[in-house]
């Protein structure tokens, strides 16, 4: 009989995507009715050890009072998971650095009742590093240090970490992943993996439970039809804002994309006030599309001005890219980018809220759903409803919805 049983050992640097990664894999597993857990190093060292453990000293290699408590702690769970597996449970999932090709060894020997997956999580994003990196100081075990305090000694933990590290090389069965942009990098299986179709496809799928994208309120140069530009909210966006913080105030939002532009910024602005614990993100990715020479038009004057950009937009609307500006098509990969930088911070589980503009929405809406190219620039996006979707591997939902 083919053993159906599976663990699978987490490998990369801190704040590189493991744990997310973890979390998909074992809610999607559950999903089919698989029996699937984590065991994560960290929690069980926050859990056991009364005393603070954040000090980047106490991941030092050097350090072998230190090194002793984390290899009993990577102990426990070891055996824990192999318990699970012995007893009802299907996957075991180890999330931890599992940095050094030794840790590896010693896993391999230990955990040698069923088959391992290694799965190596790798960004090199600075952005996304660097705040993934500002969200972990905000544990408990961090507060008795100063923000500037806090990321020093995690950026010192992470070069520890970097001193030790060997990737994946020689492992029979691996996946290294960049966990960003949820892609295959390099995959190597010589055993029977159970479960890999599964795995693999939850590896690269995009998930979002609840994914909310919302166009910012009414900006003075809506009132005039004209297009880019800077402009703030009018007092009616600004009631919009309120609502739309009224109607997410019962819901938690750990953090707010929005593009660098005023009007999306003032409408997250009244949401984050309603939230316990809320951060907005601005990123360039979610700006809307640049329109060159054209900036600050209105419509009508593109018409009268400028009949050639006008005429020839109108015929090739995705295609077209205005001068000295952008186009539907040159703004796919930005907004790409966007997108899996918003899924890799938020994670898969919680509420995730983009604020961006028309044509940014459109293209962050047609990344979820599908429509011809020719199509996508006619999506409709009105600044008093907002988009709903929720897409996993299996169910996909996609609403329009009011909040006023
Ligand atoms: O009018 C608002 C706006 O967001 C402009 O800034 C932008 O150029 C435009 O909508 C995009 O829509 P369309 O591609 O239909 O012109």
């Amino acid at each position: 009989m083919t053993d159906h049983k599976l663990y699978i050992v987490m490998v990369g640097l801190p704040v590189r995507g493991k744990s997310v990664t973890a979390v998909k894999l074992r809610d999607n597993l559950r999903c089919d009715a698989i029996k699937a857990r984590i065991f994560n190093n960290g929690d069980l060292r926050r859990k056991m050890i009364p005393n603070n453990t954040s000090y980047a000293e106490f991941y030092d290699p050097k350090n072998k009072e230190s090194v002793a408590i984390r290899e009993k702690i990577a102990l426990i769970n070891l055996n824990r998971a192999k318990r699970y597996l012995k007893k009802s449970g299907t996957v075991a999932i180890i999330d931890a650095t599992n940095a050094s090709l030794q840790r590896r060894e010693y896993i391999e020997t230990l955990l040698n009742d069923h088959p391992i997956l290694f799965i190596e999580c790798i960004t090199d994003d600075k952005e996304i590093v660097n705040t993934s990196l500002l969200r972990k100081i905000t544990l408990p075990e961090f507060t008795h240090l100063s923000r500037e305090e806090s990321i020093a000694s995690f950026n010192q933990r992470i070069l520890y970490y970097e001193s030790i590290y060997n990737p994946l090389e020689k492992e029979k069965n691996r996946v290294i992943l960049d966990s960003l942009h949820t892609k295959i990098f390099e995959e190597e299986i010589s055993d029977e993996i159970p479960l890999y179709d599964q795995i693999r496809d939850f590896l690269v799928t995009d998930m979002v439970k609840n994914l909310h994208i919302i166009r910012h309120g009414e900006t003075y140069f809506n009132l005039e039809n004209r297009i880019g530009g800077d402009s703030g909210l009018t007092d009616n966006g600004k009631a919009q804002a309120r609502a739309l913080a009224k109607y997410f105030a019962n819901k938690d939002i750990p953090l707010i994309f929005t593009s660098q532009r005023k009007r999306t910024i003032q409408t997250a602005e009244p949401i984050k006030e309603r939230q316990r614990n809320c951060t907005i993100v601005p990123f360039a990715e979610f700006n809307e599309i640049d329109s060159g020479q054209c900036e600050g038009m209105s419509y009508k004057e593109i018409r009268e001005e400028m009949p050639q950009v006008f005429l020839s937009r109108k015929k090739d609307k995705y295609n077209y890219v205005y001068p000295e500006g952008e186009g539907y098509i040159s703004m796919e990969e930005r907004i790409e980018r966007g997108i899996k930088k918003a899924l890799y911070l938020s994670g898969p589980s919680g509420n995730i809220m983009i604020i961006a503009h028309r044509a940014a929405n459109r293209m962050i809406l047609s990344h979820f759903l599908y429509r011809r190219k020719e199509d996508v620039p006619y999506i409709y996006v009105p600044l008093d409803k907002f988009y709903y979707i929720s897409a996993t591997p299996n169910k996909k939902l996609f609403q329009q919805k009011r909040y006023q």
